[in-house]
């Protein structure tokens, strides 16, 4: 049975005319709401304390696991405002799924589903003011995350564990129009390994992600893409934030496989939209030769990244280094692709309430 997590409502609200100019140019992750939902676990209590109450800061003791073993999770989900106000979730059953199967991984207690999506729907109710309006692709950015907060410098599973949600307004991705963006693909740094951490979603994967989003930059690109690192010549895997997914003059949608890489919520949905644009979805590995080649003799089309954060992102070029030596490839004309923006337009009209919610995959708040 799912948990009530009751709203105590601030006294120290953000003034409407503060929200509203936060509103107007939200960006990504500066602003937050003025709640927060949280619980805590105990393995004597289990979960308990479930609430929704004034966004404040934690107050850990410097010993507390998370510091010094990163056993963490989150999640990151968005709330859409339709044209006649009413609030909405993407999804957000696999979102709590798929947390569920992070903390199993990182040795975390496992948050109910119906939990979840009571905590997410809680803290948007108490926060509705915070929702931008549509039309134009703002939402309200959700973060669900769990820790180890026990005081405790040993190295096992912690006993006192945190869950909160936070809530941060998000402003349209691509401001000025959508840009295609350009890969480095990393041979010096990996994300994940067979056995590791790549299909969850923890603290850890970011961290070590770091390092190679800076090789991305000194190279002049705007992400990364990561590779396989089990042998062979290197599968592609993902790129920092998003899933990857190529179409093909064959008519095909291909993305590579699930098993290191994070089951984006995105990803699974364009896989099921696939057909609707004459595209078959085809879920296998895809090595860097196949990529280039296919972009040398046209056999890849497009090639777009897929996440919660910027829908779709065409991906309109490739920059690495092999032996020694740079290369650099295009995909098509080097511009965004006419099947990747049409995907991208039809992902947000279900997500804006504009087209029919045929898969049923639009679940209401307000
Ligand atoms: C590593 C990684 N891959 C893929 C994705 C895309 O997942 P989703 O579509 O669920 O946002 C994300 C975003 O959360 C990510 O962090």
């Amino acid at each position: 049975m799912s948990r009530a997590f009751p709203l105590s409502r601030t006294t120290g609200p953000v003034s409407e005319e503060e929200r509203r100019t936060i509103l107007a140019a939200p960006g990504f992750g500066k602003f937050f709401t003025d709640h927060m939902a949280s619980a805590t676990w105990t393995p004597a209590k289990g979960w308990h304390d479930h609430k929704v109450t004034a966004l404040a800061p934690y107050s850990l003791h410097p010993s507390a696991a998370v510091l010094h073993y990163a056993q963490e999770i989150f999640e990151g989900l968005k709330a859409y405002r339709h044209a006649d106000g009413s609030v909405w979730l993407f999804r957000p059953e696999f979102n709590a799924r798929r947390f569920a199967r992070s903390a199993e991984r990182l040795a975390l207690p496992v948050l109910p589903e119906e939990d979840f999506l009571t905590s997410v729907e809680e803290l948007v109710r108490a926060d509705e003011a915070w929702v931008p309006s549509s039309p134009d692709e703002k939402s309200l950015y959700l973060r669900p995350f769990m820790f180890a907060s026990e005081a405790f410098l040993g190295v096992r599973p912690a006993e006192q564990i945190a869950y909160s949600v936070i809530a941060s307004p998000a402003g349209p991705y691509f401001a000025g129009g959508v840009t295609g963006i350009t890969l480095w693909v990393s041979s010096n740094y990996t994300r994940a390994g067979r056995g590791g951490t790549g299909a969850a979603k923890c603290g850890g994967n970011y961290a070590s992600s770091l390092a190679a989003q800076i090789e991305s930059r000194k190279n002049g690109c705007d992400q990364v893409l990561f590779l396989d690192d089990t042998g062979g010549e290197g599968d592609l895997e993902e790129s920092g934030t998003m899933n990857l997914c190529l179409v093909t003059s064959a008519g095909e949608l291909v993305t590579p496989a699930l098993g290191n890489i994070l089951d984006g919520v995105t990803r699974d949905s364009i896989l099921s939209l696939a057909g609707e644009f004459g595209l078959t979805p085809v879920e296998r590995p895809i090595t860097l030769s196949e990529l280039r080649s296919g972009a040398a003799d046209g056999t890849v089309t497009e090639v777009f990244a897929a996440g919660t954060a910027a829908v779709v992102t065409p991906i309109v070029g490739f920059k690495g280094e092999s032996k020694g030596e740079g290369y650099a490839f295009t995909i098509g004309t080097g511009t965004p692709g006419k099947q990747t923006l049409a995907i991208r337009e039809h992902m947000l009209d279900i997500q804006y309430g504009r087209a029919e919610d045929v898969h049923g995959w639009m679940r209401r708040v307000v």
